[in-house]
This record gives structure tokens, sequence and C-alpha cells, in this order.
């Protein structure tokens, strides 16, 4: 039987690019990726990436005649920086890597964006391919040609918009994905619905069981549907100068999360669901949506096994980490927050007080 496949095209002012989705894809007997590559490659993944799938894919270039190498860096948050990056320039100086020569990023969104940094500045601009094998990777981070590593006063703060040639998405990759990491890709498939799609969330509602077990075929409609939302804001805004920015669904709060308890400690995704929560009581404070609404989010949120309340820090805590956001435009504080489900906007005229009264069962002293 051969498997179905989704394709769909990235279409950015300057660059034209498709993903490709389906289970076991490299097995897929009616596609060649050959077009995609240069006759040189490499391989970037990690060392838990590395024994699990690196060696399908030397295999598969191995039959495309491609001269290859690869790289293998630490697997963590904690490693999106200077120091793993320069690992990354080491590896292509010491291999002789040409501007020609196609970076493949084989992993997670950690992997992505450092590989896509390491693309966009080696030698001004090498081409490179995403192959994301977790799903907050596969229906957000691959897509979009957002690159970074973080700074220790900042996440992603270091980094460039460089769109990839194609994103190839496996979606056999999920089942080894551990579960936490599962639920935190669910984080963001659900902010798809809250954002822009009130009929998807039903039908996250409705399929939320089936999902969590791996359904193939929902996940691949699960899958497809975010990359098509996400393709389509992408195309209309690449450098996030408008609708863009409301993929950043609850990320000012999720961003304090994290930078709070320490990069990797809480996942990317659990922090995005726990902000998303912050989102919807922020727009209740604000009296566009009902508490009814915010309680359906958190279900189907508990339902994907996150977090649903953050860690409690003090409000000067909070203010200075949401303050280094990359949101923060002319001094403000920009949220996205809902006008009802299925419809976000932004908001840069938040009052400290609002923020407080949000917060309030979230401070400590
Ligand atoms: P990750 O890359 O750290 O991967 C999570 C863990 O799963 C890692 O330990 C990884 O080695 C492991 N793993 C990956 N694939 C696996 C598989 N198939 N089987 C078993 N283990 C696997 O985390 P992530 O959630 O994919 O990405 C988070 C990162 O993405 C953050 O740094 C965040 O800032 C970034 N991000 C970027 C964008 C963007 O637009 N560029 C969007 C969202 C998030
Ligand atoms: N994950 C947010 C974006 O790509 O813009």
């Amino acid at each position: 039987m051969i498997n179905a496949m989704h394709t769909l095209t990235v279409s950015t002012t300057s660059h034209q690019y498709p993903i490709f989705i389906a289970a076991d894809i490299v097995k897929l007997p009616q596609v060649s990726f050959a077009p995609f590559f240069t006759k040189k490659i490499v391989i970037i993944c990690n060392e838990t990436i590395a024994p699990l799938y690196l060696s399908q894919w030397q295999k598969y270039f191995s039959q495309l005649n491609c001269e290859q190498f690869s790289i293998i860096l630490p697997d963590g948050e904690k490693y999106k920086n200077w120091q793993t990056l320069n690992l990354i320039y080491d590896g292509l100086m010491q291999n002789h890597a040409e501007r020609q020569t196609t970076l493949i990023a084989l992993g997670g969104g950690v992997i992505g964006d450092m590989v896509g940094f390491a693309a966009a500045t080696y030698q001004r601009g090498a081409p490179f391919i995403q192959i994301p094998t977790t799903l907050l990777s596969q229906v957000d981070s691959s897509v979009g040609g957002k690159t970074a590593i973080n700074h220790p006063l900042g996440k992603n703060m270091i980094g460039a918009f460089y769109q990839p040639q194609a994103v190839i998405i496996d979606l056999n990759s999920l089942k080894t994905l551990p579960q936490r990491e599962f639920s935190a890709g669910m984080a963001e498939v659900i902010k798809y619905a809250l954002l822009g799609d009130i009929e998807f969330l039903s039908w996250l509602e409705k399929n939320i069981d089936a999902l969590m077990a791996l359904d193939e075929a929902l996940l691949s409609e699960a899958v497809y549907h975010c990359c098509q939302m996400k393709a389509r804001i992408v195309g209309i805004d690449e450098k996030e100068n408008g609708i863009r920015a409301l993929l950043n669904l609850g990320h000012t709060f999720a961003h304090a999360i994290e930078a709070q308890m320490g990069y990797g400690n809480w996942l990317h995704g659990e922090a995005v669901a726990a902000g998303m929560v912050l989102a919807c009581r922020l727009s209740e404070n604000m009296g566009l949506i009902s508490s009814a609404n915010t309680r359906r989010v958190i279900n189907l949120l508990t339902q994907a096994k996150l977090p649903v309340t953050p860690p409690k820090m003090t409000f000067d805590a909070w203010l200075n980490h949401m303050s280094h956001d990359k949101k923060v435009q002319d001094g403000r504080m920009r949220f996205i927050i809902l006008e009802s489900l299925g419809q976000a906007k932004l908001a840069d005229d938040i009052s400290s007080k609002m923020l407080k009264e949000t917060l309030e069962m979230y401070i400590s002293n």
C-alpha cells in the first residue's frame, strides 16, 4: 500500500518551497527529493537522534550519490548557544563545506533553529533542508524561516529569517518521541485553533484521545492543517510585521516562564500551554471571552497532558522577563489576546494593573 502524502507550498516574497508530509517518507517509491539537494550535503543532528534516524537518511543520500558527512551535537535547549553553533562551523570548515553544500537539520526545533542560523551565516548563506522529528518542529518551527540561538539574557535573541529549500516531515518519527515532548507539540497544535480556527478547535476536542494515541491518519491531518495555517500566515507576513505575531499566542508569558525556570526545565510547549491559559485569563479580564471559554481551553490542554498553571514568581520577575521579550516594541510589551476563541489580536496597551490582576494567583513575594 502506498502511504498518502500531503504536499503544500510556502510562498514568501523572496522564496518558495515545498512541505512534504507522510509516514515512512524515505520509503515512498513515488517521491524523490533529489531536486532539493546539492551534490554535497551534511546531516546535522544530535546524540539522541543519531542512533534513531541518521543511518536511514545516510542510506537515502548514498542512493542519490550525494557526497556526505555528518555533525552530531549535544542534545538540549541549554546547548542552543554560540558554543554549539561553533561546533557546526568547525565541522563545516574541517570537511571543506562549500557555499553550495546543503545543510540538513535532522531533529527537533533546537536542531532546526541552530542549523538554520548556521546555514544563514555560513559563507553568507548556504542552502538548508528541514527534516523535523518532533511534533512541535513539524507543526511550527521547521516552517517559516525563523532561525536562532539563545543568549543568556534572552531566548532566541540572536538569529535570522532564513527560509529552507524544503521541509520533509516523516510522521513515523513521532513514534519514538517521549510522551512529554509529544504533548509539548500538542500545545502548538492547539495554539493554531485558538488563534485562528474555531472549527479546528472542535475537531481537536473530538479527536484528542486518538491523537494522543498517535492515530496516523488523524495526526497527518493535524500536521497538514497546522502547516497550511503557518504557510498562509508566513506567506502574508514573513518578517513578523503584522499577522505573524499572532503565532506568539501565550509566548510572552511562556518566555518569562522558560527564562525564570532555566531553559529546558519547562519544555517550550509546556510553557506555551500555561502561557495560553494566562492569555485567556487576560482576555477574560478585559471582558473579551467568558470564563467558560477559558475552561474549554484548560480542558483540552489537560487532555493533552499539558500544564495549565505557571510557576509562581515575583511580579518584578514576570515584568523583567517579559520586558526582554522580542515582541517588545518602542518599550511597550505586546500580548496576543483572544477576541473570541479562534480569533486572536495583538494588544500593546495592557496596563500594569491589568497584568497584575491576571497574574495574581501566580505572584510570589
Ligand atoms: P527539541 O529540539 O529539544 O527536541 C525535544 C527532545 O526530543 C530532544 O531531546 C530531542 O533530542 C528529542 N527528539 C527529537 N526528535 C525525536 C524523536 N523523533 N524521537 C525521540 N526523541 C526525539 O525540542 P522541540 O520542542 O522540537 O523544539 C523546541 C525549540 O524550538 C525551542 O528552542 C524553541 O525556541 C524553538 N522554536 C522555534 C520556532 C521557530 O519558528 N523557529 C517555533 C517554535 C519553537
Ligand atoms: N513560532 C512563531 C513563528 O514562527 O512566527
